[in-house]
């Protein structure tokens, strides 16, 4: 059985207190049974937060493979693991297209955070004029396999896909339910390819762009979308605590 997520990828948002009361909410939040809940709060913020939770997993939005040494700027997979963090993201589409990581620097932070134990959750997604020309399969498929495809089947078990196309990020404009399952079916049927069945099904690919609790119930209903890497409405408790809440995935399913 896959688990099922709703994770809030907070950018480059809040202030301290901001991010102290919003971590607060949310662990206080009434959460469905069996939902996982991550937050990825800014890197400064992270080990406060990972210290005030009691509920809720924390992790970091970024962070660099090698273990230490002159890399000014820089967090590295150990350092997290280090500190008690949970998991990272990693090939988030802000991060290729602003800092211009490519598939070889996603493919050694991938393994880096698998060698330390910090849960990867890899996001892969097409821009507008891929999803426009028809190639976006081909495209995502192959943001994996240069990335994620080396992996073994046991380093694989452990890392969540999020399926974030990059015309639906921060524009309102949300995928259709359509639209989401024909990519994380494809999705899963490259992991089954590569990993066989019992890996495919028990992967969990995650929806994220303009998600938010208008649109939430009818996505996670999807058979193949199981939960949501959630922005904008993970800054807001009131947003976020729909999404997490036990009706948002019930009634459809
Ligand atoms: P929005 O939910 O704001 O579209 O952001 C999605 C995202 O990029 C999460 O990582």
């Amino acid at each position: 059985m896959r688990s099922k997520i709703v994770a809030g990828n907070w950018k480059m948002n809040l202030s301290q207190s901001e991010a102290k009361q919003l971590c607060k909410e949310v662990n206080n939040m009434n959460i469905g049974s069996g939902i996982e809940v991550y937050i990825f709060p800014p890197m400064l913020y992270v080990s406060d937060c990972k210290s005030s939770s009691t509920v809720v997993k924390v992790g970091a939005q970024n962070a660099y493979p090698k273990d230490s040494g002159a890399y000014t700027g820089e967090v590295s997979m150990w350092q997290l693991k280090e500190a008690g963090i949970d998991a990272v993201l990693i090939g988030h589409s802000e991060r290729r297209e602003y800092f211009n990581e490519d598939h070889t620097l996603l493919k050694q932070k991938l393994d880096a955070a698998l060698f330390h134990g910090v849960k990867p959750f890899f996001c892969c997604g097409e821009p507008l004029e891929i999803r426009q020309d028809g190639s976006f399969l081909k495209y995502v498929k192959n943001q994996l396999e240069e990335s994620v495809f080396h992996l073994s089947a046991n380093d694989f078990e452990k890392v969540v896909l999020a399926y974030e196309p990059i015309w639906a990020i921060g524009t309102g404009q949300t995928a259709s339910t359509e639209q989401a399952e024909e990519m994380h079916a494809a999705i899963r049927s490259w992991v089954e390819e590569k990993y066989g069945n019992t890996i495919a099904e028990n992967t969990s690919i995650l929806y994220g762009g303009s998600c938010n609790p208008g649109n939430a119930q009818a996505l996670f209903a999807c058979e193949n979308v199981d939960g949501g890497l959630i922005g904008g409405a993970s800054l807001k408790a009131a947003d976020f605590s729909v999404l997490v809440a036990e009706e948002t995935w019930t009634i459809l399913n």
